[in-house]
Formats: structure tokens, C-alpha cells, sequence
């Protein structure tokens, strides 16, 4: 698959097959991350690897919970009406999690593992794995609770929480907007 393809084809996938990823995938998609550009070349990202089952219905219990108790917005929006719902996982039962993060003192960090995201997510594509950015464990694992989980250090910032598995079926495409393009001169 080349680059245009995997641009144009990467879609967020919520349905997994159980197939787990090998290590070996797993390390060539931390390859792919870390060509991304970073900040003053900090290259500052940790991939945190959560493969267990039960770590993985924790934190989806957790996060949820988190959302709802600190978010009047989650409680309130029809977008996030599955969080009161205990049936519901957040990692739409994917082998994997990857969590990128960097240190929380770094003026860049979002952007930094954003971008080691979003590489990691295109070669994923490309070897036919489905990925998705799981935003609603972000507020929880930037708890000291969540970083324990982790087993992350206290100055650490997790920023992309991305699952990854072996899709059980293409996902749709999503239709985009038309871009606002400001042609300034
Ligand atoms: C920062 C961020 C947070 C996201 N959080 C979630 C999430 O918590 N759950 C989910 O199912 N999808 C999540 N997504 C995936 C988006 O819903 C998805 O990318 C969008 O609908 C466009 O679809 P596409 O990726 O297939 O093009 C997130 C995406 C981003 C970039």
C-alpha cells in the first residue's frame, strides 16, 4: 500500500476479531511513530503496551467513570451516552492498546506524540491492522491513578491512547466537510 492509500483508507475501526498482534508488528509500528517529527528533536515518547484483558477492562471502567464524574458535557451530550452503560468498553475489545506519552514538561508534548500517532496509525493501515484514537481514556490516565496503571512516572503526560487489532470488517468511511481554506494573499 503506498502512502496516498493509506491516507485515504485509514478509517477508525471498532470491531476486532480476537487475533492478537505480534510483538514484532507492534515493534515495526513504533518504528513507523518514531520517524515522525518532533519539537527540538526531543524524540520524548514513551509507548506504554497493554495487552492484558483485565487492565484493559479497568481502565475502559475507570475512564468512564472519570468522564462522567468530571464532565458535565459527557453527562449531558447524546455523544456520550454509552459511558453510563457498564456493557460498553471503550477499547471495543481490541488486543491492544498503545498509549503514547511524553514528559508533561515538554511545551510540545500534545504534538509531539500526535504526530508519532498519526504515523503509527498510517502503518498500521498499510499492514492491514485497525486502529482508532481512544479520546475518552485520555482524562484518566493523565490521573497519578492512571499513570500507575501504566506504570508510568508522575511527570509523564499521556496524550494518544490508540487501539490496535485485526478488523473484523472494513469501516466505513466517514464523509468530510468541506475545508475552510483562508487564501490570505
Ligand atoms: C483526539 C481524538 C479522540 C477520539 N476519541 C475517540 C473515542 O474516544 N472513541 C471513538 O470511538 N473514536 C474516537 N476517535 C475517532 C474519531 O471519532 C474518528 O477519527 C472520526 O469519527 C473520523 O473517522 P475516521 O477516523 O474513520 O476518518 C477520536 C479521534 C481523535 C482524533
Amino acid at each position: 500500500m503506498d502512502l496516498k492509500e493509506a491516507i485515504y483508507n485509514r478509517r477508525a475501526v471498532r470491531n476486532f476479531t480476537a487475533e492478537p498482534v505480534s510483538e514484532n508488528v507492534l515493534r515495526q509500528l513504533i518504528e513507523a511513530a518514531i520517524q515522525a517529527p518532533s519539537a527540538v528533536n526531543q524524540q520524548a515518547w514513551t509507548f506504554s503496551i497493554v495487552r492484558d484483558k483485565a487492565l484493559l477492562a479497568r481502565i475502559s471502567r475507570e475512564a468512564k467513570a472519570h468522564m462522567l464524574r468530571t464532565s458535565p458535557f459527557a453527562a449531558a451530550s447524546p455523544h456520550f451516552q454509552e459511558l453510563g452503560n457498564p456493557e460498553f468498553d471503550i477499547f471495543y475489545h481490541a488486543p491492544v492498546l498503545i498509549v503514547i506519552s511524553a514528559p508533561a514538561e515538554s511545551h510540545w508534548a500534545v504534538e509531539d506524540c500526535a504526530l508519532a500517532a498519526e504515523n503509527m496509525m498510517l502503518a498500521a493501515c498499510a499492514a492491514e491492522l485497525g486502529t482508532c484514537w481512544i479520546g475518552f481514556a485520555q482524562s484518566w490516565l493523565g490521573t497519578p491513578e492512571g499513570k500507575a496503571a501504566l506504570k508510568l512516572p508522575d511527570g509523564s503526560k499521556p496524550v494518544a491512547p490508540i487501539i490496535v487489532g485485526h478488523p473484523k470488517s472494513p469501516a466505513p468511511a466517514v464523509p468530510r466537510k468541506e475545508p475552510k481554506i483562508n487564501w490570505v494573499s
